[in-house]
């Protein structure tokens, strides 16, 4: 079955073509960063408006790179949610039209569904067992999930504030270093010591599988208030305790959840991954605890169209269409609650 996939979620204009539901035959992936980086911050509004201006130039280079003619198309898959209702709502238009004139079948999929997706696309890791946990930690999301198997989530956990990814971005705006804040923060750290500073590690309560990541940003920009914005070998330290704090808080509630699922599998995805200290961190508490770990690479890692094409394949193929009627749906949730 050859998808089309189609990911505008939130800052970036995403699509895919998929084979088999596993070959990656194109991915393109149109980020926004530079628009807002002068925000601080995802602009929804600047968000929408970006969206609309790429997303028929971003299907036709996938379909070019992919060397697929519109009508050869067996589906079209596309994000339904959650995310940014503005930017959501380009992609679904664009997939609908699509679907509409070609006569090709439609699914809308949950963007969290396509992370849970993103190993089996990838040729480096090996494929995780049907049954096992997945940690999503990205700009918008920090959650843990038992996956059943395809289609059967439960939420254990999830941040009840900031996403660990927001707390990189809004630490490294009170830094003045700039958005997104993980990549400057995770560099600067190198050269820091992370046991410089004790930041607070939220751990609401040992049992407990929820996150909250806005005490550690208070505790940063309090410490800042009080020391002034460090440079130098100062700057490092902060950067490096304040990204141990979140490693740590990352590292025990993805291990226990592990251990209370009886699973012997955590699947690890979103932005946040993208940072050598947290993998590094999860690599040691899989070796010591005896569980398998999969973090695929990068680009499958971070947004993109692939993962929503392979998501929309599995359901495709067990029969599952969604209706031209069809609406974004910006808070949508893994398991209906
Ligand atoms: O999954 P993603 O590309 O987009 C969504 O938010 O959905 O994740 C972006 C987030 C941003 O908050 C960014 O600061 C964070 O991932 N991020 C990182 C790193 N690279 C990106 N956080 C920590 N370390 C990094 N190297
Ligand atoms: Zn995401």
């Amino acid at each position: 079955m050859l998808v089309l996939g189609i990911e505008t979620s939130c800052d970036e204009t995403a699509a895919a073509v998929l084979f088999a539901g596993k070959q990656i035959c194109s991915n393109v992936v149109s980020s926004q960063v530079a628009i807002h980086r002068p925000y601080g911050g995802v602009v929804p509004e600047l968000a929408s408006r970006q969206h609309i201006q790429n997303i028929v130039p971003v299907i036709q280079q996938a379909l070019d790179e992919a060397g697929v003619q519109l009508h050869a198309l067996e589906g079209i898959s596309v994000t339904q949610g959650p995310g940014l209702v503005g930017a959501l709502l380009v992609g679904i238009q664009a997939a609908k039209s699509l679907a509409f004139v070609l006569g090709t079948p439609l699914v809308g999929v949950n963007h969290l569904e396509g992370h849970i997706c993103a190993p089996q696309l990838s040729t480096t890791v090996e494929q995780p067992p049907h049954r096992h946990v997945a940690l999503l930690v990205s700009g918008g999301h920090t959650l843990l999930v038992m996956v059943e198997g395809f289609g059967r989530y439960r939420l254990l956990g999830r941040s009840r504030d900031d996403a660990a990814g927001e707390a990189f971005d809004k630490v490294a705006k009170l830094l003045d270093l700039g958005y997104p804040g993980g990549p400057v923060i995770e560099q600067l750290a190198v050269e820091g010591d992370g046991a410089a500073i004790r930041f607070p590690r939220a751990l609401p309560r040992k049992d407990e599988l929820d996150f909250s990541f806005s005490g550690l940003k208070t505790a940063v920009a309090n410490h800042v208030r009080k020391h002034g914005v460090p440079k130098g070998t100062e700057l490092g330290d902060l950067c490096a305790s304040f990204q141990q704090a979140i490693a740590d808080v990352l590292v025990r509630k993805a291990s226990r959840a592990v251990q209370t699922s009886r699973t012997c599998a955590l699947v690890a995805g979103g932005g946040v991954l993208a940072n050598g200290a947290i993998r590094n961190a999860l690599n040691r508490a899989a070796a010591k605890e005896g569980f398998a770990l999969f973090v695929p690479e990068l680009e499958l890692c971070t947004d993109n169209a692939a993962m929503i094409a392979a998501a929309g394949t599995r359901r495709l193929q067990a029969g599952e269409h969604s209706p031209l009627e069809m609406n974004a749906l910006p808070r949508l949730s893994l398991d209906g609650c």
